[in-house]
C-alpha cells in the first residue's frame, strides 16, 4: 500500500499571522523529502498539520490516499520528533527517530539495532 503524502494548496493563519499559504507537493512513499528555509518561514507549522497538531486554515492533507480533515496525531501514519524539549534526553538520535515508530508496532529487522555513529 501506498503512504505517499499529498499536501494540496494548504495554508494556516494564526490570527493576523500567515504562516503558511500556498504548499503543495507530494511525498512519495520511501522517498527522503526536506523542507529548508528561513526561521519563520512556516517549516514547523507545516509538519505539525501533517502530523495532525495544528488543523490547517486551507487545503487538504492526504495521506495513502486518504483525507486526514478531522484526523488526531493518533489517527494517522505519522510520527513526529519536535524541534525541542521533546526529545528523550538518554536515548541517541536513533532511539528518539525509532520510538514513535516503535510504538505503532512495526518492529526493527532481526539485526538492526540502528546506526552506530549517531
Ligand atoms: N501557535 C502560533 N501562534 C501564532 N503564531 C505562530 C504560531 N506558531 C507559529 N507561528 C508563527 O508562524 C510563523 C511560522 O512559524 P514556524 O514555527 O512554522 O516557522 P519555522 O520555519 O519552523 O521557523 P524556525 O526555523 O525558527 O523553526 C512564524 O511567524 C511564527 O511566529
Ligand atoms: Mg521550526
Amino acid at each position: 500500500m501506498s503512504h505517499s503524502v499529498e499536501l494540496h494548496d494548504i495554508g494556516m493563519t494564526f490570527g493576523t499571522t500567515r504562516a503558511v499559504g500556498g504548499v503543495s507537493f507530494t511525498v512519495e512513499s520511501g522517498e527522503f523529502f526536506s523542507i529548508l528555509g528561513p526561521s519563520g518561514c512556516g517549516k514547523t507549522t507545516i509538519l505539525r498539520m501533517i502530523a495532525g497538531f495544528l488543523n490547517p486554515t486551507e487545503g487538504r492533507i492526504v495521506i495513502g490516499g486518504r483525507d486526514m480533515a478531522g484526523l488526531g496525531p493518533d489517527q494517522r501514519p505519522t510520527a513526529m520528533i519536535f524541534q525541542s524539549l521533546a526529545l528523550f534526553p538518554l536515548m541517541p538520535v536513533w532511539e528518539n527517530i525509532a520510538f514513535g515508530l516503535e510504538a505503532r508496532g512495526p518492529q526493527r529487522p532481526s539485526g538492526a539495532s540502528g546506526p552506530t555513529n549517531c
